[in-house]
């Protein structure tokens, strides 16, 4: 008789909490992507963060966000330091962003998503008062390779290289900033393409190092809490993105100072997700390069969203169709 070796797995599979994130960020899509087009940003976020917030209570775990809608005086739910989920089993930090380009789906825009992303306590980068940071990101080729303060033209020469690629043929993902004019003179005098981002740096981050999206690197200064966010990615997709945090003016940077931060410190992807065991899940809002955005057919939702983590470096694309009758997600 002939035996056939079974495939080796896992002999203690444990839960895979972005399966249960999707479903936050599946809610805060729907409900979010339901006043496309309507020109009020606040209204979208508010519409997700109300979608989002009871379907994160339901999760069982005991987490605490450290990345969420702002101070609890300005933000009366997802609040920085806000408990989420049931309170048992183990303690997590949390990232949320329930829409990550609110005005793009206030004017019905591409490349708007929800986000979530999950490490182990006291594992996250705390941004405290640095609103902005300076990001470089790029695909795993040349992970570990790249230098913040190299001349654009170097960075790109490695991927193209790495990529066995021209750099014309290369496309750097930029937000359409005027703070970015000399970036940009820089990046088109080295000769790549630009796919200017009207907002979404998460979005465009994750398109950096997923083959496939036409975006081949990220650069410029976005929002710290996104480039948290985009971290959580990052530790599940590999790529890499390093940054530092800058300031707007002398008081942002003062503040930044005395809170204890180092201006000069190259921050790295584990520097701002330093956890091993990293969930992210997005679920798309508008139609974009990374993620379908919400469909609304008869009698029933579609939502296009992605779910990883970092332990098992599994990623998942999930459809999900949603009655509208007779699902929690959708009734708000
Ligand atoms: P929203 O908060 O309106 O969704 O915008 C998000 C965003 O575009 C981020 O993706 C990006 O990191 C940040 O804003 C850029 O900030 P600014 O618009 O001030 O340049």
């Amino acid at each position: 008789m002939t035996t056939t070796e079974s495939p080796q797995v896992s002999p203690d599979p444990d839960r895979n909490l972005a399966l249960e994130l999707v479903r936050a960020t599946e809610a805060a899509a729907i409900n979010g992507s339901r006043l496309l087009g309507f020109g009020d940003k606040n209204a979208v976020d508010a519409a997700a963060v109300d979608a989002m917030r009871p379907v994160l209570g339901s999760v069982r775990m005991n987490g605490v966000v450290v990345i969420g809608e702002g101070e609890k005086d300005e933000a009366p739910m997802l609040y920085n330091g806000e408990r989420v989920g049931d309170g048992s089993g183990p303690e997590w930090d949390i990232a949320v962003d329930p829409v990550d380009g609110t005005t793009l789906t206030a004017k019905s825009l591409p490349d708007a998503v929800s986000v979530l992303g999950v490490s182990p306590r006291g594992t996250m980068f705390n941004p405290g008062p640095a609103v902005y940071m300076q990001k470089l990101v790029v695909p795993g080729q040349v992970a570990g390779e790249i230098d913040l303060d190299a001349p654009i033209g170097d960075t790109l020469d490695r991927i193209a290289r790495a990529t066995d690629r021209s750099i014309s043929e290369l496309t750097v993902a930029v937000l359409d900033r005027p703070r970015h004019e000399p970036l940009v003179a820089d990046i088109r005098r080295a000769g790549a393409r630009i796919r200017f981002l009207l907002d979404g740096d998460v979005a465009g981050a994750i398109m950096a190092v997923t083959p496939g999206t036409g975006v081949d690197m990220l650069v410029g200064v976005g929002g710290t809490p996104e480039g948290v966010l985009a971290g959580c990615a990052l530790r599940c997709l590999g790529g890499e993105l390093i940054g530092r945090l800058v300031a707007r003016d002398e008081t942002e940077k003062r503040a930044i100072l005395d809170a204890g931060f180092d201006m000069d410190r190259v921050l790295t992807t584990t520097d701002l997700v330093a956890g091993d065991n990293v969930f992210f899940a997005a679920t798309g809002v508008t139609d974009g390069a990374l993620l379908r955005g919400v469909r609304f057919q008869s009698h029933q939702i579609i939502t296009y969203s992605l779910s990883m983590r970092s332990r098992s470096g599994t990623v998942r694309l999930i459809e999900g169709r949603h009655d509208p009758d007779r699902s929690f997600l959708v009734n708000h």
